[in-house]
């Protein structure tokens, strides 16, 4: 039976009914290369040592150093030359800090989310890191200053981190505001919403895609959303026709079909209700869609 021999002279041996087994090559091995520690003392039970330099990847300690990852009054100054010195942000964190976050909880082209975005630090410095973003903001201060700030880091703005991670510019983000829910608590459709967000939550539905509606569009107030893959999608609600009488416009009749900007191929009608029978729904190529149940949530 093979026993081990501390420094100190303390015998181990393996518990009772068990033998080392082909450990004791392992151990003897990393015992040459001087990889068993006993302990401070030399009198406990062995351990392997593990090397910092032999880790794939450097491990990270649970104190950061102002000197590794920055301090309040550089975080400061960062905020003060991107906002000016009478700025509301009381507690603001240096780029260092969340590149040192960022680099330890994930990688390059990965999604980082920051829900309460404030100064914006967070994604400013996801963003000269190559990590795509979401920053969620309620204050006004979204548009007053996460988006200039962002809108800097897109144009090669040089502060904070940007020295460091050799940051040149380039890039790009999307502002979007949020519409009205499309769904209340219940899951019911809300009746507030407008027709271009329930147009927008439509087309999305179908197509998985984001819908622009341009101004010129807007003007025109088309019942048609738009065309994807030979499919023509048409809404009919909110009294998009220009009928205000309730449910006027919103019900598929022969004579609304008339009016709809022509498409010959397939199309997708959403309305309240439809006076089309099936036959005639088939002849026009016509798959009918009804407000609310066919509305289906993500
Ligand atoms: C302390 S700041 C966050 C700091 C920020 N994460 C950073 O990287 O520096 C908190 C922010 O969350 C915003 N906020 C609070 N409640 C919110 C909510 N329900 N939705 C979106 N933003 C919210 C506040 O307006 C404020 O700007």
């Amino acid at each position: 039976m093979y026993e081990i021999k501390t420094p100190s002279g303390i015998t181990y041996s393996p518990p009772e009914g068990r033998c080392w087994g082909n450990l004791e090559a392992v151990f003897k091995k990393s015992l040459s290369e001087n990889k068993i520690w006993f302990g401070k003392n030399g009198d406990s039970r062995p351990r392997q040592k593990n090397y910092l330099s032999e880790a794939s990847g450097v491990k990270s300690w649970s104190w950061w150093s102002n000197k590794e990852a920055g301090h309040n009054q550089e975080a400061k100054k960062e905020i003060n030359v991107l906002f000016g010195a009478d700025n509301a942000f009381d507690t603001p964190k240096p780029e260092r800090l969340m590149q040192r976050v960022l680099h330890i909880a994930s990688n390059e082209g990965d999604l980082i989310l920051d829900s309460f975005l404030g100064s914006a630090s967070t994604v400013a410095v996801a963003h000269k890191m190559n990590r795509r973003y979401i920053g969620i903001e309620l204050g006004e201060h979204a548009k007053t200053h996460c988006q200039p700030r962002l809108q800097k880091v897109v144009d090669g703005e040089q502060g904070g981190i940007s020295k460091a991670v050799n940051w040149q510019g380039g890039g790009g983000f999307r502002f979007c505001k949020l519409g009205s829910t499309v769904f209340d608590e219940f899951g019911v459709l809300n009746h507030d919403i407008k027709f271009p967000t329930l147009a927008a939550h439509v087309w999305y539905i179908e197509t998985r895609l984001p819908l622009t509606i341009n101004k010129e569009c807007k003007k025109k107030r088309s019942p048609l959303i738009g065309i994807h893959n030979e499919t023509a999608y048409y809404l009919l609600y909110n009294g998009i026709l220009g009928d205000k009488r309730p449910n006027g416009g919103n019900v598929l009749t022969g004579k609304i079909l008339e009016c709809l900007p022509v498409f010959e191929g397939k199309k997708v009608i959403y309305g309240e209700t439809t006076r089309l029978g099936e036959a005639r729904l088939k002849q026009e190529n016509i798959t009918f869609k009804q407000i609310p149940y066919d509305v289906k949530a993500l």
